[in-house]
């Protein structure tokens, strides 16, 4: 067996492929490098083969499947904001990457497909905590090329006969995380700007809440959904179930770090949905998945791992 991580470069397919490795597998990363960073594989990339390509680009794409039995697909261009000012980008790495992948998996003779999908399908849908029978009604660029995504996977498997399983991750977080760039989620935003005495921009109220989610619980799912026999062609909302605002999150980061920092505000960004929270009863029920680190654990977790990083760079490595 032979395990494909795409984007097995970025945070989340990094804490994939060290998984797959623990358990003895083989494993191959197509990643192009956008937002990933070879840092991210550097004390596993001996034991990963790593294959510099694009999803967009079918030959890399049959390239990387040679041999492949089971694909975890997180290449994707992230971010609701960067979707707004360059849809253009977001639309040909998600969906065409998504079409490219499944097409050719399909020829390859992949078994299984497990894509990551994202909680921004449900946009202002009303009803909450998050069901997947609501309706989708996405708010950007970004949440309709996740809902593509997963729909091509659903058409693939009723359709084309292919196994695939999309996971709706619900604000994932911890050590790996980009806390730099413009576009960078909020937790390793914030534990930057805090480690480096830096104030803190919140967009809005601070009262917008979301259901945070610690990596392990994602891998965790990830893992269950390759080997589940029920809900093959499905979505499964992956979350912990429960919701903190922004307000929260700054509220236990500064416990947690010993830091107050200043706190400037800014309007709303658009397309962010003021709340979010996942039921997980259908990935509990199907998948047998169980979030195994809460919001404040996790949050002690990935803020250790950033002071570390921090203090032993000596003030630079952030
Ligand atoms: N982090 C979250 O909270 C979250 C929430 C919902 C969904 N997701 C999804 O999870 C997946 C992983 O996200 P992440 O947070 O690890 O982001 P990330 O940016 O760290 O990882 C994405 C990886 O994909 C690579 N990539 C991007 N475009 C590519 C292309 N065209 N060809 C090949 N590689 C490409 C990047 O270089 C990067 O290594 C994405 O599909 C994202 O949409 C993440």
């Amino acid at each position: 067996m032979l395990y494909l991580v795409t984007g097995g470069a970025g945070f989340i397919g990094s804490h994939l492929v060290r998984a797959l490795l623990v358990q003895g597998q083989d494993v191959r990363v197509l990643d192009n490098f956008s937002t990933g960073k070879e840092e991210n594989l550097s004390e596993v990339a001996e034991k990963v083969e790593v294959i510099r390509g694009d999803v967009r680009n079918l030959e890399d794409v049959d390239r990387a499947l040679d041999g492949v039995s089971h694909v975890f697909h997180q290449a994707a261009v992230g971010s609701v904001p960067r979707s707004i000012a360059d849809p253009f980008d977001t639309q040909t790495a998600n969906v065409n990457g998504t079409l490219n992948l499944l097409w050719k998996a399909r020829e390859a003779g992949v078994r299984r497909v497990v894509i990551a999908g994202s909680s921004s399908v449900y946009g202002d849908t009303p009803g909450m905590p998050r069901v997947e029978t609501l309706l989708p009604s996405p708010l950007s660029p970004y949440a309709l090329s996740k809902l593509s995504q997963e729909l091509f996977g659903r058409i693939f498997t009723k359709t084309f006969g292919l196994e695939t399983v999309t996971l709706r991750y619900f604000n994932i977080f911890g050590p790996r995380q980009d806390p730099q760039s413009e576009y960078a989620a909020v937790i390793p935003r914030f534990v930057r700007a805090m480690l480096k005495g830096e104030a803190l921009t919140v967009y809005g109220t601070g009262e917008q809440s979301r259901d945070f989610t610690f990596i392990d619980n994602v891998v965790q799912a990830n893992l269950l959904a390759m080997g589940t026999m029920r809900g093959v062609g499905e979505a499964f909302n992956i979350g912990c179930g429960s919701s903190f605002s922004i307000l929260d999150l700054i509220d236990n980061l500064s416990g947690i770090l010993n830091v107050r920092p200043e706190v400037k505000h800014l309007p709303p960004r658009a397309g962010d949905p003021m709340a979010s929270q996942a039921d997980i009863s259908k990935a509990r029920d199907f998948l047998g998945y169980s979030p195994k680190v809460y919001f404040r654990e996790g949050l002690e977790r990935t803020a250790r791992w950033f002071e570390d990083r921090y203090r032993s760079s000596g003030g630079t490595g952030l």
